[in-house]
């Protein structure tokens, strides 16, 4: 039997599995509370940058097995990817914002029905899958033993989305066996990984530990560019030459640390208990320092060149998203960094290859950057900028773009 499902959030994640699902054969009804986004989407087409994401919408819409509309209705299983940000608190530990899923709750909960599932992808702090059975058991009319839901975290990497939807291996964490089986049951007709089930608590913490795991990696990366730099030591010969000892994997340094799930589910996990999660914070902390370094670093070249040149000079920045070849500016370090140079009045042109426009500035295109500006700085590495011809002395390559 075709079954519906009800994707609620149709964002990078959301939008994505709904049209993979249609385009297995799934009637999907896709909910946003972002009227543009809905008729974007029923015109065949998407709001975001992702490989090979229009086609699958486009079929799908045309097909009449997808629909995007601002309200949910009755469906066999229900998925959840709305966002899950922080707030910043009096706290230093910012704290989970679950407001969005416990309202995208809300709106679902009125239509589920015995044997119905409801899927939460969106990630959430540990203990959430339980408060979200509270909330949908003071608002359904179901006996508990009658509710299916199970937290199955996405872990896909934006930009191979698709792929990833596919063929990763998948934590399910039900809050029984029963919605376990259910959920791996569905996941089985279109995810060829392995189907992992456990209970939803460490689901939860599944998720949040991975990212906290990569921030931490990169943090010491970040923390040994800044010290190259001190001591004048090519960070990159130095990350290559340590990786040489069989077990030693140091990360590349970047600006920083951004996008919508390393940049924060790791304050997820510290929320919990702040005093003892010392690695996790201080993680946190050393990417966002890094950004900061960054910023100074790029104001000492500029003054120095303004005062060889006697007079105002223009910096070029190349790419603003959180990482590259996305569109993607979510907690981006890149972002950041050009608002910091342009509240210092520093004239800064900006390169974004990935978006048409920016509310705060206008965008250049490469070569226009390479002719007017007199230093450049690689933010991000997005294929545009590999092997560009850029003046060596000045350009300050942040990210290793493999500039010629
Ligand atoms: N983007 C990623 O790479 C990624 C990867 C893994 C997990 N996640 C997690 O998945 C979740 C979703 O992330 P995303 O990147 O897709 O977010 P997103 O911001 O791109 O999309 C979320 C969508 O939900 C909509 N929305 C908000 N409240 C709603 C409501 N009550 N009803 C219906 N729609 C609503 C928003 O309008 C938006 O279009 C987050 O918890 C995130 O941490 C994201």
């Amino acid at each position: 039997m075709i079954k519906k499902v009800c994707v609620v959030g149709l964002g990078y994640i959301g939008l994505p599995t709904a049209g993979l699902l249609a385009s297995k054969g799934f009637d999907v009804v896709g909910v946003d509370i972002n009227e543009k986004i809905i008729s974007t989407i029923n015109k065949g087409s998407i709001h975001i940058i992702e490989k090979d994401l229009e086609e699958v919408i486009c079929k799908a819409v045309n097909d009449k097995k997808l629909v995007a509309q601002s309200q949910p209705c009755e469906a066999d299983i229900y998925m959840i990817a709305v966002p899950t940000p922080f707030r910043k608190t009096e706290s230093k530990i910012p704290q989970p914002d679950l407001s969005f899923v416990l309202k995208a709750i809300r709106s679902v909960a009125p239509y589920l029905k015995k044997n119905n599932l409801l899927i939460i992808e969106s990630t959430c702090p540990i203990g959430s899958t339980q408060k979200i059975l509270e909330s949908i058991k003071k608002i359904s009319k179901l006996d508990e033993s009658d509710i299916n839901i199970a937290y199955c975290p996405e872990r896909v990497l934006p930009g191979n989305i698709l792929y990833e939807l596919q063929n990763n291996d998948r934590v399910i964490g039900g809050i029984s066996t029963k919605s376990s089986n259910h959920a791996k049951s569905f996941y089985s007709q279109f995810c060829s990984g392995e189907l992992i089930i456990t209970d939803s608590k460490t689901a939860e913490m599944v998720k949040l530990s991975e990212n906290s795991f990569r921030d931490v990696n990169i943090a010491f990366a970040n923390e040994l560019s800044m010290l190259c730099d001190t001591v004048d030591v090519d960070v990159h010969e130095l990350v290559a030459i340590a990786n040489r000892h069989p077990r030693v994997n140091i990360l590349v340094p970047g600006c920083g640390v951004g996008g919508h799930c390393i940049a924060v589910d790791p304050w997820f996990l510290a929320s919990q208990d702040e005093d003892i999660t010392k690695i996790i914070q201080t993680a946190r902390i050393v990417n966002n320092t890094k950004k900061d370094w960054v910023v100074k670093k790029i104001k000492k070249n500029v003054f120095e060149l303004e005062k060889k040149l006697n007079r105002p000079i223009s910096i070029g920045c190349l790419g603003l998203s959180y990482k590259p070849n996305i569109d993607d500016l979510r907690e981006s370090p890149a972002l950041d960094i050009v608002m910091d140079l342009i509240k210092a009045n520093i004239k800064t042109l900006v390169c974004e290859p990935n978006l048409k426009s920016h509310p705060n500035m206008d965008l250049y295109k490469i070569e226009d950057i390479i002719l007017k500006a007199d230093l450049i700085a690689i933010l991000v590495p997005h294929k545009e900028f590999y092997n560009l011809k850029l003046p060596k002395n000045n350009t300050l390559d942040f990210c290793k773009a493999l500039c010629s």
